[in-house]
């Protein structure tokens, strides 16, 4: 692989802008907030602040996650090309470090193209600018949009043979089971008829190694969490205090997922575009779970909405799996 040290800046890469209107964003915020149980859209944690943070957190000791699915791609990274085949247009939803996406790159055979889909503008760029200078035949089109919503995906020179879409992290655990539905569903129809689908899934284990990846003792990870209400405060004129809350998390064993929340430290009132919010001391907002799967929950979910797993590779320790299904 080709280091990265003393790459000159590239050009500035055309970018296909599709990000969901402020008032978009401002109406779910408000919606979530004035539920009984509180929440807030956990996309709105990747700010420039929050990508950064979230960068961290893959570097962190507690959380195995990030080196395990790289180890995987590191030993399997020829068989998945394999699988994947010759002429694919590489579809990558959230764009990441990157350093994934090269294991893979650096082993397809001609990729006709690949598309990183990403509602973090300036973690796109980055990414994408990257890969384009590694990669200076593959057409880099980068897509700056929320990847569950509408986007078009950028015309090619050449036709693709097949439509893959890669979704590596366990992003997709941050879904509850009926959006995850809902989100292949939608993964088949812009990946189109005989697409593939190589997706990171994180699986179940002990309870103490999952709450230590969620709650590391330098709390970066509470950080990552607080920073959504900074954002909400600049961007939509909002008075949250950050530190009159308090970040907590736990693994609900019955539902297979860690919980995530921020807490009021007190009673108080937040302001958002005019809206009081009040807060009881102890009352949580949601800003996240992540959900842990096995191989057969997994595939049941997946078969439900016309998905079949060809491959699944793990770690030796069966901590992560990266797995590659397709459809007709
Ligand atoms: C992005 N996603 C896969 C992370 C996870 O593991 O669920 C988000 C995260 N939130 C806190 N730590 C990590």
């Amino acid at each position: 692989m080709i280091d990265l040290d003393g790459l000159a800046e590239a050009e500035c890469l055309p970018l296909r802008d599709w990000t969901p209107a402020r008032e978009r964003m401002l109406q779910e915020v408000l919606e979530g907030l004035q539920r009984t149980e509180k929440s807030i859209p956990s996309k709105l944690l990747y700010d420039a602040r929050g990508s950064e943070l979230f960068e961290r957190i893959c570097e962190l000791d507690e959380y195995y996650l990030t080196r395990t699915e790289l180890a995987i791609m590191e030993d399997h990274a020829p068989e998945m090309a394999a699988q994947l085949g010759p002429g694919c247009l590489l579809i990558e939803y959230g764009s990441g470090s990157g350093r994934k996406t090269r294991l893979l790159l650096d082993q397809l055979e001609d990729p006709c193209a690949y598309v990183p889909i990403d509602i973090s503008r300036e973690a796109l760029r980055q990414s994408a600018e990257t890969l384009a200078l590694l990669y200076p035949t593959l057409p880099v089109l980068p897509v700056c949009a929320d990847y569950t919503g509408r986007y078009e995906i950028p015309k090619t020179e050449t036709d693709a043979l097949r439509r893959v879409v890669y979704f590596p992290g366990s992003t997709i655990g941050n879904f509850t089971p009926e959006e995850a539905l809902e989100f292949l569903k939608h993964v088949t129809e812009v990946g189109g008829p005989g697409g593939g689908l190589l997706v990171g899934v994180d699986l179940e284990k002990d309870r103490a190694r999952l709450e230590a990846a969620y709650d590391d003792a330098s709390g970066v990870t509470a950080a990552f969490e607080l920073n959504v209400l900074a954002r909400i405060n600049r961007e939509f004129g909002a008075d949250f205090r950050p530190e009159r809350f308090d970040y907590e998390s736990r693994y609900n064993d019955l539902m297979r997922r860690i919980e995530m929340y921020l807490v009021s430290r007190r009673t108080q009132q937040v302001r958002i575009d005019g809206v009081e919010i009040p807060f009881e001391c102890g009352e949580r907002i949601q800003t996240e779970y992540a959900y842990k799967y096995n191989l057969e929950t997994f595939a049941r979910l997946a078969e439900l909405v016309g998905l079949q797993v060809e491959r699944v590779w793990k770690d030796r320790e069966d901590l992560f799996s990266v797995q590659y299904l397709t459809w007709e």
